[in-house]
């Protein structure tokens, strides 16, 4: 967590809110220092803060990527700190679709300029009618919030939102970038903190086309091989199913994301019977997020009985269908 660069943006648990989870990260134009930072959360500013102080960055804008549901946003409370140790104004971002305030509205299609890079906003709706992703000018990473976790996504029963825009919007847009792009979520409950495209999106029709061009590269192989030099048929269905030059291939197709790997119907049906209680924090975070966190009192110095209700903020994910907790 030292050096601030556009191939190392900088994950944060909110270990405060154990049970949020959240991850908040700062990118860094390494030429001019702007700076922007994703998804901050209200008992973290400090921390943040002083981060980008210590790094000697110019914080720009604080974008998140939807109204949050589990935290509060530490949007305002960062933005006052950095004014008061003489930063540069800090803009808030949000989507206009959410319905919030912000200092910017954001749609489809708009950018984020910070010193000489960018980042591309792109609509992910589902897990709430407002939710964007925020795609680097490369297309080498991207920040889904809650739209995609690493082998999950975000609910969908709540805040307008719908599995099917949610599925459709995942598969038009963010399995669309390069296979390499790596994908930072806007929640963990395991730990993991980065995934890429690959991984995570369902190819099932290239792993057909890959195979059939093995197939039929073993075939036109055979075919020149003189008849007392082929293999017998046991050893030839073995080796059509497992060759090595398959192995990659197969690698790269793993359908690992257990929600969105099985298509659309399935996707639908697996989001709506998830079952999940309401997030704890939901009267508390929405109404703050919706004017980016003004007089939100921070967990850790609020009365006991709203630390009680931010310290249990979702359900137990569900059994076989992966993140289910979806904040
Ligand atoms: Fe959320």
């Amino acid at each position: 967590m030292h050096a601030v660069t556009l191939r190392a943006p900088i994950p944060h648990t909110t270990h405060v809110l154990q049970a949020s989870s959240t991850y908040t990260y700062i990118l860094a134009c390494p030429e001019t220092g702007d700076a922007v930072i994703v998804d901050p959360v209200l008992e973290h500013a400090k921390r943040d803060a002083t981060l980008i102080n210590e790094l000697g960055l110019h914080l720009r804008y604080a974008l998140n990527t939807h109204v949050h549901a589990d935290h509060i946003t530490g949007t305002t409370a960062l933005r006052k700190l950095l004014a008061s140790s003489g930063g540069a104004p800090v803009q808030s971002v949000l989507a206009a679709a959410s319905k919030g305030k912000a200092d910017v509205l954001v749609a489809e299609g708009d950018s984020i300029k910070f010193g000489t890079r960018s980042l591309r906003v792109i609509k992910t709706s589902g897990h709430t009618n407002g939710c964007i992703s925020f795609v680097l000018d490369d297309s080498s990473m991207a920040f889904t919030g809650d739209a995609l976790f690493v082998r999950g996504c975000g609910r969908t029963d709540f805040q307008e939102g719908s599995a099917a825009d949610l599925y459709d919007n995942i598969v038009s847009k963010v399995f669309t970038l390069p296979e390499e792009c790596l994908l930072y979520p806007g929640h963990d409950y395991t730990g993991r903190t980065v995934t890429t495209v690959a991984e995570e999106k369902r190819c099932v029709a290239a792993m057909l086309l890959r195979c059939w061009a093995i197939v039929r590269l073993l075939g036109r192989r055979l075919a020149q091989r003189p008849a007392a030099a082929r293999l017998p048929f046991p050893r030839l269905y073995h080796y059509m199913l497992h060759p090595p030059a398959l192995q990659p291939s197969l690698r790269h197709c793993c359908r690992f994301n257990p929600r969105l790997s099985k298509g659309r119907d399935a996707f639908i049906k697996i989001m709506a019977e998830l079952g999940l209680a309401p997030p704890k924090m939901l009267d508390i975070a929405l109404p703050a997020n919706l004017v980016d966190g003004e007089g939100a009192v921070p967990a850790a110095a609020a009365a006991p009985a709203v630390v009680a209700a931010a310290a249990c903020t979702v359900a137990a994910p569900a059994a076989g269908v992966g993140a289910a907790r979806a904040s």
